[in-house]
């Protein structure tokens, strides 16, 4: 279904969200960036032989932190599930050279080639010599090609809801995050209860009509529309991640609650 909207699900995004959607992917990136930056070590700032960076707290923080290493010396590991086309990859990119972790490696994780395609197109055009370029890769969120504890952050966005087996995705997503390290989670939600019938009338009635429009294939939003009202409230699906073995899991419900970000601590 993915490989068949790839090449028009960016501008589908972004029209079905009516714009929003772009500003719910800087917020996720955001909270990410904040994390990553609260994961450095100003301690190593002498010993560190990677050059400066000249970004926001790099003149306030020690240079490992600045070029985005962790407290151990090693770059900040950063994996974004079902990345899709790349739009968290390239948002987190901006924000961790923008908050002093430039050096970070982000990686691009997702079980569909077409999607991975458009993805590694963008990244070719990155000329930016500060922005880390984020590398794409195939693998199943459910069995994902990484080792245990070896991620200080992982994004996903709009990517649980289509898992097969969630409790088992978020069990992966725990597996691979380092003790300490979070994972911060984009996905569309119950909004507030006054909303609902018109929130739900336009899934299920308005949006498979403009996404044809828009992709030319109806089936593909009449299932958004569907797994979007299936999907659990927020409180419920931080519970979901308390379950799978994090520490913490918080939300904040941008946009009368259409979307939650959350943030789950290992
Ligand atoms: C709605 S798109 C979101 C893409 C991107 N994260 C974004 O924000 O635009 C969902 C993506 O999740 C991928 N996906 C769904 N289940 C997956 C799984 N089990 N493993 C890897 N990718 C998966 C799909 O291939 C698709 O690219």
């Amino acid at each position: 279904m993915f490989a068949r909207v790839a090449r028009r699900y960016d501008f589908a995004n972004l029209l079905l969200s009516g714009g929003f959607s772009k500003h719910w992917t800087a917020r996720l990136a955001d909270s990410a960036a904040k994390s990553a930056a609260g994961s450095g070590s100003p301690a190593l700032s002498t010993t560190s032989a990677v050059p400066p960076v000249h970004h926001g707290r790099c003149a306030t923080t020690g240079a490992a932190e600045a070029a985005g290493a962790t407290a151990a010396g090693a770059p900040l590991s950063v994996a974004d599930l079902a990345t899709g086309s790349g739009d968290v990859a390239f948002a987190l990119a901006e924000r961790l050279a923008a908050t002093g972790s430039a050096g970070a490696r982000i990686t691009g994780l997702d079980f569909c080639e077409p999607m991975l395609a458009i993805a590694r197109e963008r990244a070719q055009s990155i000329s930016h010599p500060t922005l880390p370029v984020p590398h794409f890769a195939l693998g199943d969120c459910l069995d994902l090609p990484l080792p245990d504890a070896s991620q200080d952050i992982v994004t996903i966005a709009y990517g649980v809801r289509n898992f097969q087996d969630r409790a088992r995705g978020l069990r992966e997503i725990f597996r691979v995050l380092k003790p300490g390290g979070s994972a911060h989670i984009l996905e569309f939600s119950q909004p507030r209860r006054w909303l609902r019938p018109f929130y739900y009338f336009y899934l299920r009635a308005l949006l498979p009509l403009i996404a044809r429009a828009a992709t030319g294939d109806k089936s593909a939003y009449q299932y958004l529309g569907a797994s979007i009202s299936a999907f659990p409230d927020a409180p419920a699906f931080a519970a979901e991640l308390r379950a799978a073995g994090f520490a913490t899991a918080t939300f904040t419900r941008p946009t009368l609650g259409i979307v939650a970000i959350h943030k789950a601590v290992k």
